[in-house]
């Protein structure tokens, strides 16, 4: 099996690609840190690394082209994301636009590389990693729930367009996973002030390792949709029941966070 991960150099991305090593895959590990993605190939018996910016179309495009030299790509999972907390009327279009460029481009460019590839060939699965926030209202971080909705609509569409060339298309969507990003993640006005208390609950959260495992798992059973934790089911299922009362309890969430910071 031949697999590509972008983002693979920490996080979720880099344990996927430790799982995916585990099952014998060759693993293409692509970061825009290329020392991080480096290491993440050193961990695995057959890997290479590639450094790639998922924000610049042409460096998803090499990615591809490269990896396609080397063989029909099996499973190309764009995971490279980024977050910015905040109010909504204290973020910049700056941060944005950030969020943007990385977590919704950057799959559309993955997809745009990917996909034609794969349909050429009638066949490969291509995995976008949205969010929990791309299930449910997720307040306080609009850019990122605006980037994840987005791509978990996009995943669904392209599955329904994608079945009748053969190729699988798959959103996994985690809840809360104790990874980097908490820490590399901005936090804009009041709310920064809470992010102590942010750290304390991350303490307790799902491992990458387990949340890999788990995203597996449901690619493995060809899912379309992929929650990774209890707390991502519970929303999904909740939103889709009564949209209603999920923006109420979504409600209390953020004023409680908003009152904590
Ligand atoms: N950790 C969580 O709680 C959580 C929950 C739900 C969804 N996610 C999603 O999972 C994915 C991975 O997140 P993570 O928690 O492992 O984060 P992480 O910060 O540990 O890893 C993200 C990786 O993406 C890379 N990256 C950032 N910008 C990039 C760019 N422009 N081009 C290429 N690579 C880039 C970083 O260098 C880093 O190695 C993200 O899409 C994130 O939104 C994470």
């Amino acid at each position: 099996m031949l697999a590509v991960v972008t983002g693979a150099g920490s996080g979720i991305g880099a344990a996927l690609c430790r799982a995916l090593g585990r099952r014998g895959a060759h693993v293409i590990a692509a970061d825009v840190d290329e020392r991080a993605a480096a290491a993440t190939a050193a961990s695995i018996p057959e890997a290479t690394f590639v450094r790639c910016d998922v924000t610049i179309a042409d460096d998803v495009e090499a990615l591809a082209a490269g990896a396609w030299r080397e063989g029909a790509v099996d499973l190309w999972i764009n995971n490279a994301g980024i977050a910015i907390g905040g109010a909504t009327d204290e973020l910049s279009l700056a941060d944005w636009r950030r969020v943007l460029d990385v977590n919704l481009a950057g799959v559309v460019h993955g997809v745009h590389a990917a996909y034609p590839r794969m349909v050429a060939r009638r066949g490969g699965h291509l995995v976008n990693v949205a969010s929990v926030a791309g299930l449910a209202p997720y307040p306080l971080a609009l850019p990122y729930t605006t980037s994840k909705h987005a791509v978990v609509g996009l995943s669904q569409a392209l599955r329904a367009e994608a079945r009748m060339h053969g190729v699988k298309v798959s959103v996994a969507c985690p809840g809360m996973i104790k990874t980097p990003i908490w820490e590399r993640s901005e936090v804009r006005g009041g709310l920064a002030n809470g992010r102590g208390r942010m750290f304390e609950r991350i303490a307790g959260a799902m491992t990458a390792d387990a949340c890999a495992a788990a995203i597996l798992r449901g690619l493995d059973a060809n899912r379309g949709v992929i929650p990774v934790t209890f707390e991502a089911r519970a929303v999904w299922m909740l939103n889709r029941i009564s949209p209603a009362l999920a923006t109420a309890v979504s409600s209390c969430l953020a004023g409680f966070a908003r009152r904590l910071a």
